[in-house]
């Protein structure tokens, strides 16, 4: 049996809920797991000052890989920044993944098995933003750099030909970003002559955000750049099932952190009725990660009759709570 380190961060709201489901899970699997716990959110810097501590940094750096559950951003205290951003920035998790495909459920539409690779570090959310004239013209600068854009490029190529896609789809707006946009998409050619058997494809923003309600199943592989993958991966999210099951990587050159998409989702927290779909596929993509797809099949497998028989939670039509429903999972892993 293998060993691996894994830091848990359960964050705030539903997070604790959803990743202590997680790794119940987890632990159903023949792996010698040790699970490191760490503090990070809202709750943490009540008790500390500090959202995300030092010592929870240690405990990343550490570990093989991160399970994230979610933090809350309280909007009105001055310079808070989310939790998850700054983890995102300090391990520059440049590669946001978020795979999305059709379930065994009515509220799923058929046909799609698409990924959207969203570049993690840079765009209009690197912060640099400023008020001019008195408070009359704000100015946020969008940054894209080639070397930002390569490897974030080169890895949803890769991803293809791994996956056995034939397929990478390019979305930007270089026809109106000339500069940023016009980059991205001079990276982007400049990779895809790296993966010949790859076909490269561009589309515009709005024409993608389009096209994903209209067909779809025309998609394997999505890459672009932060803001427009941050919104285009929850709208694919949505024709699938929504956030209740919306997985996502964060992966850097030396450490990588698994999440549900979703937040904390204050209103149902504490009622044990979150469904904890996303986070157990998001350790589904912790398992690929550290090369146990087999394992990580039979996860998706156990995730799919659930959906299929219907144990599942009130979002996805179901009756049961968070943790009959990773119970459920749990039973049908090896059948
Ligand atoms: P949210 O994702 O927490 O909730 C949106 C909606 O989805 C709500 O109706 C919620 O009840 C539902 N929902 C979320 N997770 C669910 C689950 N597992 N099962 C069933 N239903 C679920 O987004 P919201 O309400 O906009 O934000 C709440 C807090 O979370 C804020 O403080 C926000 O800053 C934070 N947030 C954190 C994220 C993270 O940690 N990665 C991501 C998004 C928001
Ligand atoms: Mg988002």
């Amino acid at each position: 049996m293998k060993t691996y380190t894994i830091c848990v961060l359960p964050g705030d709201g539903v997070g604790p809920e959803v990743v202590a489901a997680g790794v119940e899970v987890l632990k159903a699997l023949p792996v010698d797991w040790r699970f490191i716990e760490g503090e990070i959110g809202y709750g943490t810097y009540l008790k500390c000052g500090d959202p995300l501590p030092a010592e929870t940094l240690e405990k990343v750096s550490k570990a093989d890989a991160t399970l994230f559950g979610a933090t809350t951003t309280p909007p009105n205290i001055p310079n808070y920044s989310s939790a998850i951003i700054r983890l995102r920035k300090r391990f520059d998790l440049f590669a946001n993944v978020r795979p999305c495909r059709s379930l065994p459920n009515p509220i799923s539409r058929p046909g799609i098995d698409l990924v959207v690779v969203r570049e993690n570090t840079e765009d209009l959310y690197s912060g640099i933003e400023r008020l001019e004239e008195n408070g009359e013209r704000a100015v946020t600068e969008r940054i894209i750099t080639r070397k930002g854009s390569l490897r974030v490029l080169r890895y949803a190529f890769k991803l293809a030909v791994q996956t056995g896609k034939n397929k990478v789809t390019v979305v930007h707006k270089a026809n109106v970003l000339r500069e940023t946009c016009g980059l991205f998409r001079k990276a982007a050619l400049e990779a895809a002559q790296e993966f010949p058997e790859i076909q490269m494809e561009e589309m515009l923003v709005d024409t993608c955000a389009m096209e994903l309600i209209r067909a779809p199943e025309q998609f394997q592989v999505i890459v672009t750049t932060n803001m427009f993958g941050d919104i285009l991966s929850d709208e694919a999210s949505m024709l699938v099932g929504g956030l209740g099951i919306a997985s996502s990587a964060n992966i850097g050159e030396g450490a990588a952190v698994f999440e549900p998409v979703h937040g904390s989702a204050p209103k149902i927290a504490g009622h044990n009725i979150a469904n904890p779909i996303a986070t157990i596929l998001a350790a589904k993509l912790m398992l690929d990660y550290l090369g146990e797809q087999a394992l990580g099949k039979q996860l998706e497998q156990a995730v799919y009759l659930a959906i299929e028989h219907g144990d599942v939670t009130p979002d996805l039509g179901g009756t049961l709570s968070t943790t009959q429903a990773a119970r459920k999972i749990i039973d049908y892993l090896g059948k």
